[in-house]
């Protein structure tokens, strides 16, 4: 990254950048943009977000995001807009809005629409020629049936605008680092003269540091962009599977097996950690919005429905261990330590938590949460549910079983001894494995924890 007064000193970019739609992804794009000296403009339907942005004060939980956005409005490379005019100065215009799921799981593409008609309108009157990207996770077809047609029907032309397909990959708690170092970048677009000319774009963004670029065809860049989260999702739901056999194994604990069979390079290390379930804004989202696709393509997915389902099922496991330790959870007080979908994010979106906390709350537990930074976001999912607590140590305070949902640094700190001091019942489990079972034995903590089969009396 450049600092201030360098980039200020700096020349910027031959082309100029457009992002419209600011959450993680277009914020994330634009900031890393701005930062190597590229002239953007993120745009936003969102006035409270921009007038935030505007005074600098990112506001999504990425630490490394804001003395990026800072850095970008003092050197001037960076301004944020609500006007969505403002497209018609950028050379390419990246999209980057919400793809939520409808009721019945499938793509909802509303704010794809909206923002192709706004785009193309703006581009009404504008001669030059323009690059527009969709970042945007969508299913295959999308940017040829819907986008490009849309966008084209409202700007009345079509020759003056090349269009691609870009995904984004980076992960929630380390967006920019992911930004500046992807494995790879993927470019589909309908037509080798857009394509190239995006593909000089992150030549440039890059410089020495260049990317593995895979060119391709639009439909191909959007299956890739499923294919690579349900992929991870089904390393996660398989090795959670793995994890419940080892438990019911006696002498077999999954860490040790993940660990060697991530040493085999045709399998890799990554995506193998066993827990209480994946959560977040993307896995399940972008899975079911596959299945309903391929429904419709008539074709099956069995594998991606059994790793929706599985990863349904594996927060009940603390349920169960919970019940096997304390017999009826009625009337018991149950912390759940972390309830942010992951360390590192504010993010509550289907975190495991809230499924956990439903589950709990349904057998009569009282049930009580503690993280770092989620407690907002999560009250008001759980509010009037569930307790809130300011720090780990009151959360488990006269508690009769304690949950490790999100393995955020200060749960690490926790030692068994505090367990001991502090619980009416000590009884912990371990939903993401960071303690060490010996030591909690050692102190005469009851312990369990996930994939680890139950020491043996
Ligand atoms: P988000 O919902 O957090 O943000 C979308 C933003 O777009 C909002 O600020 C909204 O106000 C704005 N918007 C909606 N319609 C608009 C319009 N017409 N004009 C201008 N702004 C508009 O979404 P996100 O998490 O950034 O994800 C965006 C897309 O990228 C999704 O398809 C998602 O699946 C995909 N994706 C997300 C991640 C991630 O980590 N969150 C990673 C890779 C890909
Ligand atoms: C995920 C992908 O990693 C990104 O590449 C993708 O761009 C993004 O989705 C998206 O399309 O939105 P994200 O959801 O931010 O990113 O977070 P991950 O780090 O992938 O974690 C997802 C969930 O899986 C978390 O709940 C995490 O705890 C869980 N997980 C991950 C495991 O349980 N075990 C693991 O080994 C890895």
């Amino acid at each position: 990254m450049l600092r201030a007064h360098e980039a200020a000193a700096t020349p910027l970019g031959s082309q100029s950048i457009a992002v419209v739609g600011l959450g993680y992804v277009g914020l994330t794009t634009a900031a890393c943009f701005a930062s190597r000296r590229f002239k953007t403009v993120g745009i936003d339907v969102n006035r409270e977000r921009i007038k935030r942005l505007k005074s600098g004060e990112v506001v999504l939980h990425e630490p490394t995001l804001q003395p990026l956005v800072r850095g970008g409005l003092d050197s001037g490379a960076l301004s944020f807009s609500t006007n969505i005019d403002d497209v018609g100065s950028a050379d390419i215009i990246f999209v980057a809005v919400g793809t939520p799921s409808r009721r019945d799981g499938s793509i909802d593409l509303s704010q794809v629409r909206t923002a192709a008609r706004e785009v193309g309108a703006a581009l009404r009157n504008v001669k030059e020629k323009k690059i527009v990207a969709l970042r945007s996770t969508v299913v295959p077809g999308t940017t040829a049936g819907v986008f490009a047609p849309t966008l084209v029907k409202h700007a009345g032309k079509r020759s003056t605008i090349g269009f691609c397909y870009n995904p984004e990959f980076l992960a929630e708690g380390h967006v920019v680092d992911d930004t500046f170092h992807p494995d790879r970048v993927v470019i589909g677009a309908e037509d080798s003269k857009s394509r190239y000319g995006l593909a000089s774009f992150y030549h440039h963004f890059y410089g020495a540091d260049r990317k593995k670029v895979v060119m391709t065809t639009l439909e191909n860049a959007e299956v890739i962009k499923y294919t690579s989260n349900a992929f991870l999702a089904m390393k996660v739901s398989f090795i959670n599977q793995v994890a419940n056999l080892c438990a019911a194994t006696p002498g077999c604990d999954v860490q040790v097996v993940a660990g060697a069979v991530g040493m085999d390079r045709r399998i890799g290390g990554l995506f193998l950690r066993a827990g209480l379930g994946y959560g977040g804004s993307c896995f399940g989202k972008d899975m079911r919005a596959l299945l309903a696709y391929a429904k419709k393509a008539d074709v099956g997915l069995p594998l991606v429905e059994a790793t929706l389902a599985a990863n349904e099922s594996q927060p009940l496991v603390a349920l169960k261990y919970a019940e096997e330790e304390l017999g009826s959870l009625r009337g018991k007080r149950v912390a759940l330590l972390g309830l942010a979908f992951k360390p590192g994010t504010d993010d509550m979106r289907e975190a495991v938590s809230v499924r956990l906390a439903e589950a709990l709350l349904a057998k009569g537990a009282e049930v009580v949460g503690h993280d770092p930074v989620a407690n907002g976001n999560a009250r008001s999912l759980l509010g009037g549910r569930i307790d809130f607590t300011g720090s780990p140590e009151d959360c488990i305070k006269g508690s009769d079983c304690a949950i490790l949902v999100t393995e955020w640094d200060e749960f690490k700190k926790l030692t068994p001894q505090t367990f001991k001091r502090r619980m009416r019942h000590p009884f912990v489990i371990d939903g993401r494995r960071i303690y060490d079972d010996k030591k909690f034995e050692e102190a005469g903590v009851g312990f369990r924890a996930i994939g680890l089969a139950k020491a043996t009396a």
